[in-house]
C-alpha cells in the first residue's frame, strides 16, 4: 500500500511490497509473483455507506477472517471522499484483497430505465480515484445484478459501455491494470448469452476483464449435478471462456443447516480448473440471516441508538455457540487432492465449514 508519494519513494528502497497486486492473464487471475489467485472471499458490508472507514472494526474483522484463510472481501458501497488508508492497510496486513463495486444507490445502472451518462462515469471514476493506489484492491465491478429478467437484457449494452469507459479512464489516468468486471444475477435464461456478450469481441478495450456470478442454487444436501454447477462449468469449458470467471456471491440457507459442500466443489477438481473461486455471502448476520458472524443479540429497532434493523453492526464479531455437530473433515475425505494452491483452497472450504459450525446458530 502506498499512503503518500514521499513515503512510497522511501519505502520502495527499504521494504518489499506488503502485498502483491492481482492481474488478469488469459482466463485466470495471477499475483505479481506469478501464482494463480483463487478468490476465497466473504461479502462484507457492515454499514450501508462504507465499511472501510473504521479501523478498529476492520482490525477485529480482518483478524477473524484471516484465521480461517479468507483472502478477499467484497464491498458494495463506499464513500470516495472518506479516508480508507487505515482499513486498507489493515486488510492488506491480513493478506486480504478488496473486490469493490463502483456504483452506489443513486448511480447504479437500472434495467428498467438503463442509462450510462457522464454523471455516472464521474461518480464511478471518483471511487476508482480513491482506491486505485491500494495494492490490495483486487478488482472493480461496474454493476451488480443489473439484469434480473430475460427482457432486462436491454440493459446489457449499458453495462458493457460502463466497463469500456472505466477501462479507458483507468488507462488515461495511468492507474495500474486493475481488473474491471461485472457481477451477474443467476438467471438461467440469460445463460450463457450474457457472460459471452460481456466477454466477447476482438477489441479488449471494449470487453470486460472478468465475469462473476451470484449463484444460490446449491441448497441443502445437493451436489455438483443437482445444484446446476455442472451446467455452469459447461458454459465455460464448452466455449473456451476467455476471461476469468468466479462466484461473486454464493450460499444457500434453506434448508438449514447451510451446506458448505458447495465450497468443496468450487475448489475441487470439477471447477477449480476453470473457475477462480468464490465469495461467500455474507459476513454479518442480519435480517436475511445469511451471515456467519454476529455482533451481539438483535435489539429492538425502536430502542435508543439501535441499528435500523436491530442487528448490531460493530464490535467484536462473535461466536454464538450452538449445539455441537460433527465437524466436516474434508481433507481426510479426499486424500487424492492436488498439492499447492488448490489444496489451500480446499482447506479454506473446510475451515469455513468448521467456523460456521462453531460460531453461528441457525
Ligand atoms: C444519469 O443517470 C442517473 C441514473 O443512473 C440519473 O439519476 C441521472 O439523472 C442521469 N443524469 C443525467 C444528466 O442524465
Ligand atoms: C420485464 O418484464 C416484466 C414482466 O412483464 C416487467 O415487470 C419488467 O418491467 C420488464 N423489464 C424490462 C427491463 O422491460
Ligand atoms: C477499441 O475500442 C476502443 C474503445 O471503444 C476504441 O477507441 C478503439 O478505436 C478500438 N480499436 C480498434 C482497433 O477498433
Ligand atoms: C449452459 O447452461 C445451461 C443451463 O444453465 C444449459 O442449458 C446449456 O446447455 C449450457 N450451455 C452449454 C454451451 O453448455
Amino acid at each position: 500500500m502506498r499512503s503518500t508519494l514521499l513515503a512510497s519513494a522511501a519505502v520502495a528502497l527499504t521494504a518489499v511490497s506488503a502485498i502483491d497486486t492481482i492481474s488478469v492473464k488469459g482466463a485466470k487471475f495471477f499475483t505479481e509473483s506469478g501464482d494463480q489467485f483463487y478468490v476465497k472471499g466473504i461479502a462484507y458490508q457492515l454499514v450501508p455507506d462504507d465499511p472501510l472507514v473504521d479501523n478498529t472494526q476492520c482490525k477485529l474483522d480482518s483478524n477473524l477472517m484471516k484465521s480461517i484463510g479468507t483472502n478477499s472481501i467484497r464491498v458494495y458501497h463506499v464513500d470516495p471522499s472518506a479516508n480508507h488508508d487505515d482499513c486498507m492497510k489493515t486488510f492488506a496486513d491480513a493478506g486480504i484483497y478488496i473486490w469493490l463495486d463502483l456504483d452506489t444507490f443513486d448511480t447504479q445502472i437500472e434495467q428498467t430505465h438503463p442509462q450510462w451518462n457522464q454523471t455516472q462515469l464521474d461518480r464511478f471514476g471518483a471511487v476508482m480515484d480513491a482506491f486505485h493506489q491500494y495494492d490490495n484492491l483486487a478488482g472493480f465491478f461496474v454493476g451488480n445484478e443489473v439484469l434480473t429478467t430475460d427482457n432486462g437484457s436491454v440493459a446489457a449494452p449499458y453495462v458493457k459501455a460502463a466497463a469500456r469507459d472505466l477501462k479507458a479512464y483507468r488507462d488515461k489516468k495511468k492507474y495500474r491494470n486493475i481488473p474491471i468486471g461485472y457481477s451477474a444475477a443467476d438467471i438461467a435464461t440469460l445463460r450463457p448469452m450474457l457472460q459471452n456478450y460481456l466477454a466477447c469481441g476482438d477489441n479488449t478495450s471494449e470487453a470486460l476483464d472478468f465475469y462473476s456470478l451470484n449463484a444460490y442454487s446449491w441448497c441443502g444436501d445437493s451436489g455438483f449435478q443437482q445444484s446446476g454447477y455442472a451446467d455452469l462449468i459447461k458454459n465455460v469449458t464448452n466455449v473456451g471462456y476467455n476471461i476469468p470467471i468466479f462466484l461473486s456471491e454464493t450460499g444457500c440457507i434453506k434448508p438449514r443447516p447451510r451446506d458448505w459442500a458447495d465450497q468443496e466443489a468450487i475448489f475441487g477438481d470439477d471447477m477449480a480448473e476453470h473457475w477462480s473461486g468464490s465469495i461467500v455471502y455474507e459476513w454479518i448476520n442480519e435480517a436475511n440471516e445469511y451471515g456467519i458472524v454476529s455482533y451481539g443479540a438483535k435489539v429492538d429497532p425502536a430502542s435508543p441508538g439501535a441499528p435500523p434493523d436491530g442487528y448490531p453492526r460493530s464490535g467484536t464479531p462473535s461466536p454464538c455457540p450452538r449445539v455441537p455437530q460433527p465437524q466436516l473433515q474434508m481433507e481426510d475425505a479426499q486424500p487424492h487432492r492436488r498439492e499447492g494452491l488448490e489444496l489451500q483452497s480446499y482447506a479454506y472450504a473446510a475451515a469455513l465449514s468448521r467456523f460456521h459450525e462453531r460460531h453461528l446458530a441457525g
